[in-house]
C-alpha cells in the first residue's frame, strides 16, 4: 500500500501582480496541517484562494510569505509522486486518449505490456472503453475530465490533488466516479487535498472539511467528519448525521458566500 504524505501550510499569503502592475491578495495566513492519508476538502465562495493553494502544494507556485512542506520539506519543484487534477482541462491535444492515460507509466519506464494492462483497467473504471484511439478534441468535456481523472490516478500519487474534478461530469459519471475515488483512496493510503464547491460531496467524501473566508483565503473553520466508512456517497447524504454536519458547515459557510457575493455586486455596479 502506498502510503500518503504529510502536508502542513504556514502561515502562507499569495500575491499576485494584477495586470495594472499593483498587487493582489489571494490567500492571507493560511494554516492547516493535513495527515498522512486524510481526506481533507476545502470548501470556500468562488475567489476565495482554493486553486492557489493547490498550485502551492504542486510546485507550480510559491507562497509569497510563510511556508508549505510536503514530509516536512519546503515544496520547491514538482514532485512526480504527486497527481493534480485542475479544474481546466489538461490533457495533451495531441495525444489519443490510450497515450493521454499511458503517459505516466511510460515516464516511469514501466514495461510496455504493463503498461497496455494498467491503461485498459483505467479506461474501463472511468467508462471510456472504446474511445482509447480518440483524440481530447473529439471528447466531451466531461469525457475529457475522466481521461484527466485516469491519466492522474493510473499512477496512484502519494498526494492527490483535486481542484473541482467532478464538477463537468453528469450525475451518473459523477456518482461512479466519486465511488471510485473513495475505494481508490483506501485501498492506496493516499493523502487527498480535495477543492469543491459542493458542500455535500466534500462531506460524504471527507475525512476533515475547511472551510475557507472569502478572499484573501485563510481558514475560517475546521470540521471533523466522523461518519463511518466504507461510506456510500449515495445513501449516506439522508442519515440524520451528515444532515446535522450539513447544516452545522453550511451555517459557517454561507456567511463567506455572503461576503464574496455583496462584493461582486459593489464591483459590478
Ligand atoms: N496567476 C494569477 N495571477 C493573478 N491573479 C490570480 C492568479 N491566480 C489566481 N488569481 C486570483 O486570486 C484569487 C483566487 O483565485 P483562485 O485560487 O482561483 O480561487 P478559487 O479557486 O477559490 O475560486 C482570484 O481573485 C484570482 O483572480
Ligand atoms: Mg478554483
Amino acid at each position: 500500500m502506498t502510503k500518503g504524505v504529510h502536508v502542513k501550510f504556514s502561515n502562507v499569503s499569495k500575491r499576485f501582480r494584477t495586470p495594472k502592475g499593483d498587487w493582489y491578495q489571494a490567500i492571507k495566513e493560511l494554516d492547516f496541517e493535513i495527515q498522512p492519508g486524510e481526506f481533507v476538502s476545502l470548501v470556500g465562495p468562488t475567489g476565495c484562494g482554493k486553486s492557489t493553494a493547490l498550485t502551492l502544494v504542486s510546485g507550480l507556485e510559491f507562497p509569497s510569505l510563510g511556508s508549505v512542506k510536503v514530509e516536512n520539506e519546503t515544496v520547491k519543484d514538482i514532485d512526480t509522486s504527486t497527481g493534480f487534477v485542475f479544474q481546466h482541462d489538461a490533457t495533451f491535444p495531441w495525444m489519443n486518449v490510450a497515450n493521454n492515460v499511458a503517459a505516466g507509466p511510460r515516464f516511469r519506464g514501466l514495461p510496455e505490456k504493463d503498461v497496455q494492462a494498467l491503461v485498459q483497467l483505467w479506461i474501463g473504471k472511468v467508462g471510456l472503453t472504446g474511445f482509447e484511439k480518440h483524440f481530447p478534441h473529439q471528447l466531451s468535456g466531461g469525457m475529457r475530465k475522466r481521461v484527466a481523472l485516469a491519466q492522474s490516478l493510473i499512477n496512484e500519487p502519494r498526494l492527490l490533488l483535486l481542484d473541482e474534478p467532478f464538477s463537468a461530469l453528469d450525475v451518473q459519471t459523477r456518482a461512479i466516479m466519486t465511488e471510485e475515488l473513495m475505494q481508490l483512496r483506501d485501498q492506496t493510503g493516499a493523502t487527498v487535498m480535495f477543492v469543491t464547491h459542493d458542500l455535500e460531496e466534500a462531506i460524504a467524501l471527507s475525512d476533515r472539511v475547511l472551510v475557507m473566508t472569502a478572499g484573501p483565503g485563510s481558514v475560517k473553520a475546521n470540521f471533523k467528519i466522523d461518519l463511518p466508512r466504507p461510506r456510500k456517497a449515495r445513501d449516506i447524504r439522508f442519515s440524520p448525521e451528515f444532515i446535522k454536519i450539513y447544516q452545522e458547515i453550511w451555517e459557517v459557510l454561507r456567511e463567506e458566500v455572503d461576503v464574496a457575493y455583496a462584493r461582486q455586486l459593489i464591483a459590478s455596479k
